[in-house]
This record gives structure tokens, C-alpha cells and sequence, in this order.
């Protein structure tokens, strides 16, 4: 290997430039020619590629987003799409890749390395924290401490006023966001979208906190949950319980920048030197992540098709009757 390509695909998540910073520093540590390659697999088709120095990756450990810019690519997706991504990084001489994202990026990965013999090593970004094979995604502790801090300021008015406050949270398929901010905050019930919560069982738990002599509540509610979003369960709640007058406030996109937490500077730092390291070890098809504060390798298939979240039991029990 002498020449690696870098690049960001998917939603972008705090720490994906201190990743980046890693595996360029890394890879120019080992010797290597280090190309960075822009927009994801849209780059590839469009030739959007840049050599980097040390001096291109200075003093982004701490800027949100990604400096490499992102994207969903639907021409990668066909067979022809990956055929002239492929030749456009032969011409330029690329001959591995790592790249950053989550799973819809490790299957353009997959596939572009079973298709071409193409040398990857895939690097875990999201702020869903849902793939399979490291305990931690990249931007998932910078996006919940972002969701902590504005439940906290609702709070602040909720009790001023007296009111139930309904906030989404992101997470298509995963609650884990929701789950853990919602312990960190205290909220009086989680919906998320791998357990369904009927709205009379909302309200009961409402009720049971109203008799409690709660003057506020909040309830946190994952975007991929059941009962079709914040409004949706507002509008429900209020039609058979309106002990407390309601607001709605949806999180949205404000949870996907910021500056990464220290704890996602580390991470992304560890597995950013941790991939290049392993393509130059021979490794391929593989994601790094971390299992009990170590870097593993698994393999892209079996993080793929293992995609999912298990939600801890105990944060479910818990969340309930430390919040009454
Ligand atoms: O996968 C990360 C994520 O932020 C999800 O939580 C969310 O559902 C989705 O991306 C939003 O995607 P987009 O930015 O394309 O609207």
C-alpha cells in the first residue's frame, strides 16, 4: 500500500475530523501518500480528490462536521457507479481506503472491496450508536451531551410554567440517544423505537407523576418511534389528558454539530491511527471499534448484517422509577 484514500459518507458526527487528522497524520507517520477524498462515494465518481499534509488536518480536532464534506450517493449504489469510482481512484493512484460512516457506507465499502480487491478499513461515525462491534460510535457522547443540555434548559421553563414538554430526539431505528439522555435528564418517560409504548400507557405514567405532585414533566421521544413522531403523541395525549398545558420542541439537526466532546476526540484519534495501522497490518473489509475500552476488528459483514442496538435492560428499568 502506498497510497490511502480518506473520506467521510453518511450523516456527519462530531469527532469525524479528529478521525480524519488521525489517519492522515498516521498514515504520513508510516510513510504513505494520504489522499482525501470529498463528498463520500460521490467524490469518487466526480474526481474530487486532494492530496493531504500534515499542515491540511491542523487544528480540526475540535471543529464539528467534516472538513472532507459528506454525502448520500445514490450511483454508487449501482454496479456502473462503482466501476468508475473504481477506475477514477486507480488513476489516481489510491490503493486503499478508509472510510468513515456508518452502515450504509460499510456496504458501499464492502461491495467496492469485494468487486475490485480493494484494501478498506471502516471507521464507525455516527451519532446513532447503533452498529454492531465497538461499544461507542464517533459523535454519539457529543450528541447526547447536546441533548442533555437543552433538556435541561427546557426544564428550567417546564417548571417555571407548569408545563408537559414533548422532545424529539434523532434516531431513525436506534433509542440510544433517547434512552441515555433521558436518564442523564431525569425525563418522566422514553419512547423509543424498539419498544412500543401505547399512549395509554403514556398517560398513566403521566397520571401516576400528577398524583405525585409533579407541577412538569418532560417525555423524550427517539424520531423512530411508533406512534409517528412529537406532534403526533402530543396531539394523542391531549385529547385524554390535559392535566398539564403542552409544548412540542423537535431537537433536530442542532444534535449533529458542536464541538466533539473529549471523550469522541480520543475515540476518533484511537481509531483513526487503530485503521491505518490495520490496512497496513494486511487486514481488509473490517471495522475498528472499541469493545471494553480496546480496539477490535470485525468484520464489515458481520457488522453489517448484525446492524442494530441492543438497548441496556437495566438504563429501561431504571429510567422509569428513578424519574418518579
Ligand atoms: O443517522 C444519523 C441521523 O442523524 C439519524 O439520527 C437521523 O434520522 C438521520 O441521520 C437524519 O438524516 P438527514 O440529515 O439526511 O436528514
Amino acid at each position: 500500500i502506498n497510497k490511502i484514500g480518506v473520506f467521510t459518507s453518511g450523516g456527519d458526527a462530531p469527532g469525524m475530523n479528529a478521525c480524519i487528522r488521525a489517519v492522515v497524520r498516521t498514515g504520513l507517520y508510516l510513510g504513505k501518500q494520504m489522499v482525501g477524498i470529498h463528498q463520500g462515494y460521490q467524490g469518487m465518481i466526480d474526481k474530487k480528490f486532494s492530496n493531504m499534509d500534515s499542515k491540511s488536518v491542523a487544528h480540526i480536532i475540535q471543529q464539528g462536521g467534516t472538513i472532507l464534506k459528506t454525502a448520500r450517493c445514490m450511483e454508487f449504489r449501482t454496479p456502473e457507479g462503482r466501476a468508475l469510482a473504481y477506475k477514477n481512484l486507480k488513476e489516481e493512484g489510491i490503493d486503499a481506503l478508509v472510510a468513515i460512516g456508518g452502515d450504509g457506507t460499510f456496504t458501499g465499502a464492502e461491495l467496492l472491496s469485494r468487486e475490485y480487491d480493494m484494501p478498506v478499513m471502516c471507521v464507525p461515525g455516527t451519532i446513532d450508536n447503533d452498529l454492531y462491534g465497538t461499544d461507542f460510535t464517533l459523535g454519539y457522547d457529543t450528541a447526547t451531551n447536546t441533548v442533555i443540555e437543552a433538556i435541561d434548559k427546557i426544564r428550567d421553563t417546564a417548571a417555571s410554567h407548569d408545563r408537559l414538554f414533548f422532545v424529539e430526539v434523532m434516531g431513525r431505528d436506534s433509542g440510544c440517544i433517547a434512552l441515555r439522555a433521558g436518564v442523564a435528564a431525569g425525563a418522566e418517560a422514553i419512547l423509543l423505537p424498539e419498544k412500543e409504548t401505547g399512549i395509554d400507557d403514556l398517560i398513566e405514567k403521566l397520571e401516576a407523576g400528577a398524583d405525585q405532585h409533579k407541577t412538569s414533566s418532560i417525555v423524550i421521544i427517539a424520531e423512530g418511534e411508533k406512534n409517528g413522531g412529537a406532534y403526533n403523541v402530543a396531539k394523542h395525549v391531549k385529547e385524554k389528558f390535559n392535566f398539564y398545558d403542552i409544548k412540542v420542541t423537535i431537537l433536530g439537526h442542532l444534535q449533529r454539530g458542536g464541538t466533539p466532546s473529549s471523550f469522541d476526540r480520543i475515540l476518533a484519534s484511537r481509531m483513526g491511527y487503530a485503521a491505518v495501522n490495520a490496512l497496513i497490518a494486511g487486514e481488509t473489509r473490517k471495522m475498528v471499534g472499541l469493545q471494553g475500552n480496546a480496539m477490535h476488528l470485525t468484520e464489515l459483514t458481520e457488522a453489517i448484517n448484525n446492524h442494530s442496538f441492543k438497548l441496556e435492560d437495566d438504563l429501561m428499568e431504571m429510567s422509569y422509577i428513578l424519574s418518579l
